[in-house]
C-alpha cells in the first residue's frame, strides 16, 4: 500500500466518474486542496484531507511536499508501434515538398511499412517498448496504439501482437485498432480491391486472433473513400468491432457522418470541419479527438475546439505518435499546444487529455479519473503554482514522479 501526503491539489477528483464531458462541463476540473490518496492493490484505494489523514505503519509514504496530483494522461490514438523513422521525409517537407506529395511519391505510410515488413517481431517489440516507456515517464498511463504499417495479414498481426505484448509487460491498459485500410499497397490497382481483401481475408483472422478491439480507417483523398470506409465499417460491425477512424486530415467530405452513422466511438484528426461535421456529431455517442501534434509537425491547421465545445459537444486530445506526421508522444506537449494554438483552456485541455481520452479508447471505467476503484495511474507534479502553469510552461518537464497500477516509476523501470 502507498499513500501520498501533504498534496497541495488533488485534480480530477471525482467520485462517480462522468462518461465523459461536453461542451460547458470540461470547464470544470475539480480539486480537493490539502489532500492525501491512497493506493492498494494497483487501484486507488481512498482519499481526502490532510485534516483527516489516517496514520498507518503499513503504508509506503510519499511525501508530495506541496506539489499536485493528477490522473496519468490518456492518449487515445497512436501508431507507436513502428520500424525506423522518416527523418529523410522530415527534411523533405522542410524544403518544401508536402506531406501528400511525399506519400503519392512512394514515400510515407508506404515507406514506413516497407521498413516494418523487413523488421522481426523482436526488433519491433524493442524499439516500440522503449519508445512506450519513454511515453509512461511523460505521464501517459493508458494508451491506444493501431497496426496500419503492416499491410498484409502477418506484418498487421505482428504489430497487434507487439501492442498486445507491449500492456501485458509494462502493466499499462493498451487498446488496439486493426488499422490495415492506412494506405494502398502498391499490389493493389485500387483501394476498393484492397478493402475487399481486407474484409475477405484478412478481418477474419485478425478477429479470430482477438488482438483488435477497433476497427480503423484513413478516410481521406487518395487513400480511403467514404464508399471504402461504409464497406470496411459495415463488415467490422457484423463481427462487433467498433470504429475509430482517421478523418478530415486534409479533406472534409462527409467523412464523420459516416462514422456516426457507425456508431463510432471516435472520429479522429478533423482539421478540416464543416458545420454539417458539427450537426452530425450532435447527440451521438462519438467522441471528436484533436491531435495537435500533428498539426504542429504537418503545419497543417488545428481542430477547432472553440467551435467543438462551444456547441457542446465533448473533445478529447491525442498524440498521435507516429513516423511521418507527429513523431512525439508527449501528452504534456499537447496539453499545452491545445492552449495555446486552439484555444482551450487549462481545465478544458486536462479534461480532454484524461477523462475524455479514456472514453475515446473504452477506458472510461479504469482510467481517467482520481475516483476510488480506479487504476492507480497518477502523476506527481514538482512544486508549480497551479495546475495552469503545466501548459503555461511549454516544453518543460514538470513531472516528479510517475505511478502507473500502482507502480512508481524510477530510472530502472
Ligand atoms: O494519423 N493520417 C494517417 N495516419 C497517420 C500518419 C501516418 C504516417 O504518416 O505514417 C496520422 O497522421
Ligand atoms: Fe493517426
Amino acid at each position: 500500500m502507498i499513500i501520498i501526503k501533504n498534496i497541495k491539489g488533488l485534480v480530477q477528483v471525482r467520485e462517480k466518474s462522468p462518461k465523459y464531458l461536453s461542451g460547458a462541463q470540461m470547464q470544470e476540473l475539480p480539486v480537493l486542496e490539502n489532500a492525501w490518496i491512497s493506493l492498494k492493490d494497483g487501484r486507488i484505494y481512498d482519499f481526502g484531507s490532510m485534516d483527516n489523514y489516517p496514520e498507518n505503519d503499513a503504508y509506503e509514504v510519499i511525501d508530495a511536499q506541496g506539489s499536485l496530483v493528477l490522473p496519468a494522461w490518456c492518449d487515445s490514438h497512436t501508431h507507436l508501434v513502428y520500424a525506423g523513422n522518416r527523418e529523410k521525409e522530415f527534411e523533405l517537407r522542410l524544403k518544401g515538398a508536402t506531406y501528400q506529395e511525399i506519400a503519392a511519391a512512394g514515400g510515407g505510410i508506404l515507406n514506413s511499412a516497407k521498413t516494418l515488413q523487413n523488421t522481426s517481431e523482436e526488433e519491433l517489440y524493442q524499439q516500440s517498448a522503449a519508445r512506450l516507456k519513454a511515453v509512461m515517464h511523460m505521464g501517459t498511463g493508458a494508451i491506444e496504439i493501431k497496426s496500419g504499417y503492416g499491410l498484409e495479414l502477418e506484418a498487421e498481426m505482428r504489430m497487434l501482437r507487439v501492442a498486445r505484448r507491449l500492456g501485458e509487460t509494462f502493466n499499462i491498459p493498451v487498446r488496439t485498432s486493426f488499422l490495415a485500410a492506412h494506405a494502398v499497397p502498391e499490389s493493389f490497382e485500387t483501394s476498393g480491391a484492397y478493402v475487399a481483401h481486407i474484409i475477405d481475408e484478412m478481418l477474419p483472422k485478425v478477429v479470430e486472433s482477438g488482438l483488435a478491439d477497433y476497427i480503423d480507417i484513413f478516410c481521406e483523398d487518395g487513400y480511403f473513400s467514404l464508399n471504402d470506409t461504409d464497406q470496411l465499417l459495415g463488415a467490422a460491425a457484423a463481427y462487433g468491432l467498433r470504429p475509430k477512424i482517421h478523418v478530415n486530415q486534409f479533406t472534409a467530405e462527409g467523412g464523420v457522418a459516416l462514422g456516426v452513422d457507425h456508431n463510432a466511438l471516435s472520429v479522429d484528426h478533423l482539421e478540416e470541419f464543416t458545420k454539417a461535421d458539427l450537426t452530425a456529431l450532435k447527440g451521438s455517442e462519438t467522441m471528436a479527438v484533436a491531435l495537435p501534434g500533428c498539426s504542429f509537425f504537418l503545419g497543417i491547421p488545428y481542430t477547432p475546439a472553440r467551435r467543438i465545445i462551444d456547441a457542446g459537444l465533448p473533445l478529447a486530445l491525442a498524440t498521435d505518435y507516429n513516423p511521418g506526421s507527429a513523431p512525439s508522444g508527449n501528452m504534456n506537449f499537447v496539453v499545452s499546444a491545445a492552449c495555446s494554438k486552439m484555444k482551450m483552456t487549462p481545465q478544458e485541455a486536462i479534461n480532454a487529455a484524461t477523462i475524455n481520452g479514456a472514453y475515446a479508447m473504452g477506458l472510461e471505467n479504469e482510467v481517467g479519473s482520481i475516483t476510488k476503484g480506479k487504476r492507480a495511474n497518477l502523476i506527481i507534479t514538482e512544486n508549480i503554482p497551479s495546475i495552469g502553469y503545466l501548459p503555461y510552461s511549454f516544453g518543460q518537464n514538470h513531472i516528479k514522479e510517475v505511478i502507473i497500477g500502482g507502480q512508481r516509476l524510477n530510472s530502472s523501470n
